[in-house]
């Protein structure tokens, strides 16, 4: 059983704690993954709830724990299912949403653009083959018809793009700020 998440702070505890870890193959921790993710999507002039969903993707890699090898041995933890979840006593679909759909809008930019496949990290490349592979032509049409397919769309390019070593961002407790606004409690931030 996987937790479920009813306040801030404690999503604040989960980033500080487990937050340390690498992100699955690459050279920066899920906090500094979360934060560069976050910060990109407030580039790109993103609404609160998708700046959140941007910041939250990846909680379901803490939660669940998963280790680089998983990947590696094809172990999928269907992070984007566990980080809903958990998220559900917080948020609504306007934040929920482009997080369950991320690890398919992947699979999905692999079908309709040539040179998104060729971006790909390597670490990226691998977890493509335990979630799926590149979406088939029927696939690509479902996908693009549900609703907050754009916007997982979006949030997967800021999450390709956040993996910087060293860059600056905002602090977590900014952007928890931002999540609060957009909580279905409007709780205080912290
Ligand atoms: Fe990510």
């Amino acid at each position: 059983m996987f937790p479920t998440i009813q306040t801030l702070p404690e999503l604040e505890r989960w980033y500080a704690n487990a937050g340390t870890q690498l992100y699955g193959g690459e050279a920066i921790s899920q906090l500094e993954h979360a934060l560069q993710s976050a910060h990109f999507a407030q580039l790109a002039g993103a609404s609160p709830s998708l700046i959140t969903a941007a910041l939250l993707h990846d909680l379901g890699h803490l939660l669940a724990n998963q280790q680089d090898h998983d990947v590696e041995q094809g172990i999928d933890d269907h992070h984007e299912a566990l980080a809903v979840t958990a998220l559900k006593p917080l948020f609504g679909p306007a934040v929920l949403m482009p997080i369950a759909l991320h690890v398919e809008a992947k699979r999905y930019l692999c079908a309709i653009e040539a040179d998104y496949l060729a971006s790909l990290s390597s670490a990226s490349l691998q977890s493509l083959q335990v979630q799926g592979g590149v979406m088939n032509q029927a696939e690509v049409a479902k996908f693009a018809a549900r609703p907050y397919a754009a916007d997982a769309v979006q949030l997967r390019r800021f999450d390709d793009q956040a993996k910087v070593v060293d860059l600056p961002t905002s602090s977590l407790t900014d952007y928890l700020s931002i999540a609060a606004a957009v909580s279905l409690t409007a709780q205080s931030p912290l």
